[in-house]
């Protein structure tokens, strides 16, 4: 607990350092933190969890600066004024580490803002998809979470795409290059999409998350390695990923790995993978296949994992009516 606390300490200090003025915390989480401290019986520990607890409470549910009007949330998000709901970022973020999301003790993930309401302009996809990259590639939350030098990513893709693809975040060469899937996993999806007869510019291919979500190292230290991301941090995303899907409007949305499950239909309505896989499934009114990571066939590359990706695909490739051959069809049965 400690170590949650004192991330969450540093990571509201770094918050302000980038311009953030203030988070929302429920009231609900002020008193999840106040029945912890009641329990400690550390003098010194208790006054600084104190300290911090209410140095948490008196920030009000407001960011960049605006305050709440009617007593709604109200943010501004890449210039423009939003309404927001009544999502607990601080408490999320305490509580994660202790969901199912595997993450490492001790790594809370940041802080964040309630989830920003994105706002597309009027005009032809082009002009709305360009109009949602300025917001989220300049958007102050996500560009706090990369490190110098390091890319904010946004999906890409043909925005008449019949197939979404949704992975999970970017990873250490997304975040170079600020495109998705373009380090190993990447190049295996690649290799499946020309498997099912498309080229990936024929596709669109987003993620759950639009900044690498990194383990934790000292303030100031470089940041190495990847940890799945926190409840909080996949809710102050999904609001980018539906604007893509509003723009693309795609047949069907392909859910990669439990994290892009989680992520599309809510953490923890699914306890594995399997129990949702190879099954069609609902998001924003589109139908969605989930299916393994790329990265769980670059983990063990038999053909038998391969076939299971590849019947999910098959069933993709039927639902948008794109022709199967015999050959497509038999792919991977030789075990
Ligand atoms: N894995 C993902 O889920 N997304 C990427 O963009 C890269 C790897």
């Amino acid at each position: 607990m400690r170590a949650v606390l004192s991330a969450l300490s540093e990571e509201l200090k770094r918050l302000k350092s980038t311009g953030v003025k203030t988070i929302a915390v429920s009231a609900e989480s002020v008193a999840a933190l106040r029945e912890t401290l009641a329990r400690r019986s550390d003098g010194n520990q208790t006054s600084e969890v104190r300290r911090q607890t209410s140095e948490t409470r008196v920030l009000r549910p407001e960011v960049g600066g605006q305050k709440p009007e009617d007593g709604s949330q109200k943010r501004v998000a890449g210039g423009r004024s939003s309404e927001v709901g009544n999502t607990t970022a601080a408490a999320e973020a305490v509580r994660s580490p202790h969901s199912a999301l595997r993450i490492p003790a001790g790594e809370a993930g940041p802080v964040l803002p309630p989830p920003p309401v994105v706002e597309l302009p009027a005009g032809d996809k082009a002009t709305r998809w360009a109009a949602l990259g300025e917001l989220v590639l300049k958007h102050p939350v996500c560009q706090a979470q990369v490190r110098p030098g390091k890319k904010v990513v946004l999906g890409v893709g043909s925005l008449d795409a019949q197939i979404m693809f949704v992975g999970e975040a970017p990873g250490a060469e997304e975040e170079i290059q600020g495109e998705p899937f373009v380090g190993p996993a990447g190049q295996l999806l690649t290799k499946m999409i020309l498997g099912m007869g498309l080229k990936r510019e024929e596709v669109y291919i987003g993620n759950i998350m639009n900044w690498r979500p990194q383990l934790s190292g000292q303030p100031g230290a470089d940041q190495v390695g990847n940890r799945p991301p926190t409840a909080a941090e996949m809710a102050f995303c999904l609001p980018f990923l539906r604007a893509q899907i509003e723009i693309v409007q795609p047949a069907v949305l392909v859910a990669l790995g439990k994290t892009a499950l989680d992520g599309l239909l809510g953490p923890g309505r699914f306890k594995t993978l399997g129990e949702a896989r190879g099954l069609w499934h609902e998001f924003a009114g589109k139908p969605v296949m989930v299916t393994y990571h790329p990265s769980y066939i670059l983990r063990e590359p038999t053909n038998r994992k391969k076939r299971l990706i590849w019947e999910d695909l098959l069933k993709v490739m039927d639902r948008v009516g794109l022709p199967v051959s015999e050959k497509q069809r038999g792919y991977f049965l030789d075990r």
